[in-house]
């Protein structure tokens, strides 16, 4: 990254002023620390300055360092943050900081490296580097207890959360508060300081026992698996700062601060941050093509999908027309509206003005001619081939020739669903996830003729919609349920072989996913499941899948919509109790079989699953399906409960070894019980393993 930046050195009266812009919110690369440091040591010597003022930006005193240099290891480069935390606190002239807008991370650290802090009432301070697996490498952990106590620096350094400026009005850390010009009010409070600076590093916090009982509450709290070695490092570095003095703190957060960076699971946490970032890029877009504007939108079919989506589009600002071919449909929608609206106020997220105000740029109709005053129409109608060609064909009939035709289908093929309208062109995929208002994972689906005006018009909505939006080409499943599916297939044949459901959940929800695969089927409910197999079976007949699950189908043990599934949930537990019926099925399935049971390690069985989201994952990249590794785990860690701090199948695929899942794959394949096919090492996993 490289930055513009713009330093201004000016006097008035007494105080000299560093004021300081780049183009890239102040974040602190190396070219901004030159300067900063080049300037306040041309202040400190200028014997016309008593003290001085560090002025950010009205957006950013600064955004933060940036992270791709602790990966580089750059960040220790003269100057380094550190050296301008010491020219700063150490210097004989008091040095104040005027923040508006933001101050995080490494920005907020700067900041509490000066004597003193004149803040806007509406800025944003906070220290998020918890996100990233980190903790602060710029003295964060040792000075903002010193502000503002332990026990509330403690919080906001765990959560990442923003400072409550106005509870922490009387703190050492805020010298003004103020609505008003941040910068003026700064140089009058600069102007009124005397001239012999001490800093409040020097104080020591005074380590009392029920300080320290806290902090041992918190590390009881922060629990005990891999990821929490960045809660614990936090609280040890803060223990620090009640513990030594500044210098020796310091020295302990460094240190710190180092384990964690190169630790996996930070790695990991940085991955999917950047991983994010890039996924909002694609390549090859025109720049001179502009996105559409879209003012109104449609949603058509108020069923689970449609009521979720209607409600993203409504909670974003837009009005939007919810259209059902029969009342009964839309009264349903509308009472799922309603009741999700009457929820956020009854949790205090909305007040009831605003949820009022919002549903009243909800209308409805029965007539797709309500479709010829909107931008952008989403259907969400049946799954079903002859009902989306009916309705798509409407939605071309009546739609202005300007706008967008949206689809949700979540297996139909889009390529040639799209064909069925007289502007394929128009034609995109915006494949929410269930349920919409709640699932941050938008699929953005590009068919062959989707023009560039249209996807950037997908990618413009999916910004607003603050959804996590990935672009997918057109194949069964897209690239998250296609990679579920193998999932699934794989987790199924692991149980012909010997494996236990119960032991494949408890397997890859100890390795960190939020649901193993049986209770997710139990969730999702195992009729959808068993018509995803049927459907993937049309396509592909010789398809090798597990015959069990279709026994369950047969005994219609859809999961909790029927109390009984894989698990069983007759007695209240929602997540479901082992069930020894199930056990002695699959025994008897297997007797049938003629299979003798094998046992599996969980290493083995997380290794056969997780390998397969990855092996499908470079299948989708060498089809073209996904843009980009990164993008696949975006997928994965916005929509399907994979762990953040593992980085997403692909980079934990990466992390593990090319080598290492080849000869896993390898081995995988002489199971006669699993899929041999489908452990076919894929080319693009050859290669990098060559
Ligand atoms: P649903 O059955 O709950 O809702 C479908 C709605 O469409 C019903 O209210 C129905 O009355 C209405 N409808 C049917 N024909 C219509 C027509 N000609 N004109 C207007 N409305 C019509 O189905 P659900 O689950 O909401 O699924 C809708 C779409 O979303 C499907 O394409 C599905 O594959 C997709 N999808 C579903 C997900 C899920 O988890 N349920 C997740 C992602 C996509």
């Amino acid at each position: 990254m490289s930055s513009v930046n713009q330093i201004l050195i000016e006097k008035q009266g007494k105080v000299g002023i560093v004021n300081f812009q780049t183009d890239k919110l102040n974040v602190l690369l190396h070219s901004l620390r030159a300067d900063l440091y080049q300037a306040i040591q041309q202040l400190l010597a200028d014997a016309e300055v008593e003290s001085i003022v560090l002025a950010g930006s009205n957006k950013a005193f600064s955004a933060g360092a940036d992270i791709a240099e602790f990966s580089a290891g750059t960040y220790l480069n003269f100057p380094s943050l550190h050296d301008l935390v010491h020219l700063i606190s150490d210097a004989a002239k008091p040095v104040t900081a005027a923040i508006s807008g933001t101050a995080l991370g490494g920005g907020l650290e700067l900041a509490l490296a000066c004597h003193h802090r004149a803040v806007h009432a509406k800025a944003h301070l906070a220290l998020p580097e918890v996100h990233l697996g980190l903790l602060q490498g710029a003295a964060g952990t040792q000075l903002l207890p010193r502000y503002i106590g332990v026990e509330t620096a403690l919080d906001a350094i765990l959560t990442g959360k923003p400072l409550k400026l106005s509870a922490l009005k009387d703190s050492a850390l805020l010298d003004v508060l103020t609505d008003a010009d941040v910068k003026q009010a700064a140089i009058e409070f600069a102007s009124a300081l005397g001239t012999q600076p001490v800093h409040i590093k020097h104080q020591r916090i005074q380590s009392t026992d029920a300080l320290n009982d806290l902090l041992q509450q918190k590390r009881e709290a922060a629990g005990n698996k891999p990821q929490h070695i960045v809660q614990h490092a936090i609280i040890n570095a803060v223990q620090a700062a009640m513990d030594l003095d500044f210098e020796a703190g310091f020295a302990q957060e460094q240190q710190l601060f180092q384990q964690l960076t190169s630790s996996d699971i930070s790695k990991s946490l940085r991955h999917a941050f950047f991983a994010e970032r890039e996924a909002k890029h694609i390549p090859n877009l025109d720049a001179a093509t502009a996105a559409k504007a879209i003012e109104r939108v449609a949603v058509i079919g108020a069923g689970t999908m449609g009521s979720g989506i209607a409600i993203c589009f409504l909670q974003a600002g837009y009005p939007v027309t919810l259209i059902e071919n029969q009342q009964v449909g839309l009264d349903r929608g509308l009472a799922l509206i309603a009741k999700h609206f009457a929820g956020q106020v009854a949790k205090g997220r909305l007040i009831e003005e605003t949820a009022a105000a919002i549903q009243a740029n909800l209308q409805t109709s029965l007539e797709y001619s309500a479709l010829a005053q909107v931008d952008l129409a989403v259907e969400a109608v049946f799954e079903d081939w002859d009902v989306k060609t009916t309705v798509l064909q409407q939605m071309d009939q009546h739609l202005p020739a300007h706008a967008v035709l949206a689809s949700n289908t979540s297996t139909l093929d889009l390529n040639q669903l799209s064909q069925q309208t007289s502007r394929p062109e128009s034609v995109v995929g915006l494949h929410f996830f269930s349920p919409a208002q709640i699932m941050p994972l938008l699929e953005i689906v590009r068919t062959d003729s989707t023009d560039q005006a249209t996807l950037k018009t997908a990618l413009d909505i999916g910004k607003r919609l603050k959804k996590t939006a990935v672009v997918a080409g057109v194949c069964d499943g897209f690239i998250g349920n296609r990679m579920l599916n193998a999932y699934l297939r794989i987790a199924g044949l692991l149980i012909d072989a010997g494996a236990s459901p119960y032991q494949i959940d408890r397997a890859l929800e100890n390795w960190g996913m939020a649901m193993g695969p049986f209770r997710m089927c139990d969730m999702a409910g195992n009729d959808i499941d068993y018509m995803i197999r049927k459907h993937q079976l049309k396509l592909n007949p010789t398809k090798k899948f597990s015959g069990f699950a279709d026994q369950l189908f047969e005994l219609k043990r859809f999961g909790q919509k029927t109390q009984k599934g894989w698990y069983d949930y007759s007695q209240g537990n929602r997540r479901g109790d082992v069930d020894a019926e199930v056990i002695a099925l699959i025994d008897a399935y297997r007797a049938e079989q003629g299979i003798t049971a094998k046992a599996f390690s969980d290493e083995e069985i997380v290794a056969r699953c997780i390998y397969a989201l990855a092996n499908e994952g470079f299948r989708l990249l060498e089809e073209g399906i996904a843009l980009r590794q990164s993008d696949i785990d975006v997928v994965y860690l916005a929509g399907y409960g994979f762990p953040r701090w593992r980085g997403g199948p692909m980079f934990y695929a990466q992390q593990t070894g090319s080598d290492v899942m080849t000869a896993s794959m390898q081995q995988f394949a002489q199971d006669p019980y699993t899929d041999a096919d489908f452990w076919q090492v894929p080319a693009l996993l050859a290669q990098a393993a060559a």
